[in-house]
């Protein structure tokens, strides 16, 4: 699609145009930024009757929430949504407008599958990328940008935020450990990554049938470090019908 081609057009290619010297400091300043919205899971823990990421959060979509969070986000050129099969005339009436949106690409049947999807899709001079759970809808641009920046620094980057609980390796009912609790960080999104770090994790993860429940656990099995940028507590993944109360009541305070 034409207004596709035209919106996610890379920083890096207009900061070349421009004619940008390519320094260090100004590729790091120039290097564009892609984010992957997966949204193609089933809610099956929410039971609601519409697919998760076109439910409701305070009257708005969850996914219409992350996206534009995203969008908030000036470093971020170009957002590539991933949603359920059959569900693009559901997405077309959600009236995004183009404004920096790849057309959405149909995800898998693992989170992981999504997210490789999206990758697919995102034009290949994106040299940092994003990938954001629509189910996250409340998250602060001002920590996705702090996230974006320290991926841009160190390679790998996620928010997370500390465990008020102690938390216990259990198994088969049976506790096998204690790591401090000072260790203990909750993995939140967006999780971003150089897009070759992130393409070599998936490559690698999909050729041992390893499947993770995020990307940066894909990333650790590169040996690669993942720097943790501590995130808001409010950032959390609207998984059962309770969080949707919280998150509203969180959004009525915010107003
Ligand atoms: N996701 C996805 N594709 C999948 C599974 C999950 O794109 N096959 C996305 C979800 O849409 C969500 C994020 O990954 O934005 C985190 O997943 P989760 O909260 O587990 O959502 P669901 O898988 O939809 O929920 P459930 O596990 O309760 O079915
Ligand atoms: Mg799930």
């Amino acid at each position: 699609m034409a207004w596709f081609r035209f919106e996610c057009i890379s920083s890096t290619f207009e900061g070349a145009r421009r004619g940008q010297p390519a320094g260090r400091a100004s590729m790091l300043l120039v290097m564009s930024v892609g984010a992957i919205v997966v949204a193609a899971g089933r809610g099956e823990r929410l039971g609601h009757e519409l697919p998760k990421g076109f439910v409701p959060v305070g009257g708005v979509p969850m996914l219409v929430r992350s996206i534009e969070r995203l969008r908030a986000v000036e470093a971020i050129s170009c957002i590539q949504p991933v949603i359920p099969a059959s569900e693009h005339e559901r997405f077309a009436r959600l009236q995004l407008g183009p404004e920096r949106l790849a057309a959405p690409v149909e995800g898998g049947a693992e989170r992981q599958d999504s997210v490789a999807a999206g990758l697919a899709a995102l034009p290949v001079d994106i040299e940092l990328i994003a990938v954001h759970d629509a189910a996250r809808c409340l998250v602060d641009p001002v920590d996705v940008g702090r996230a974006v920046e320290a991926a841009r620094e160190s390679g790998a980057a996620l928010l997370a935020a500390p465990t008020s609980d102690t938390i216990k390796l259990v198994e088969e009912g049976v506790v096998v450990r204690t790591p401090p609790r000072e260790s203990c960080w909750a993995a939140q999104t967006p999780q971003v990554f150089r897009a070759e770090v992130l393409r070599e994790a998936h490559s690698k993860a999909q050729a041992d049938g390893f499947v993770g429940t995020d990307d940066a656990q894909l990333v650790e099995r590169l040996g690669i470090e993942v720097h943790v940028v501590a995130g808001s507590a409010h950032n959390i993944k609207i998984t059962h019908r309770d969080d949707l109360q919280v998150a509203e009541a969180w959004l009525r305070e915010s107003q």
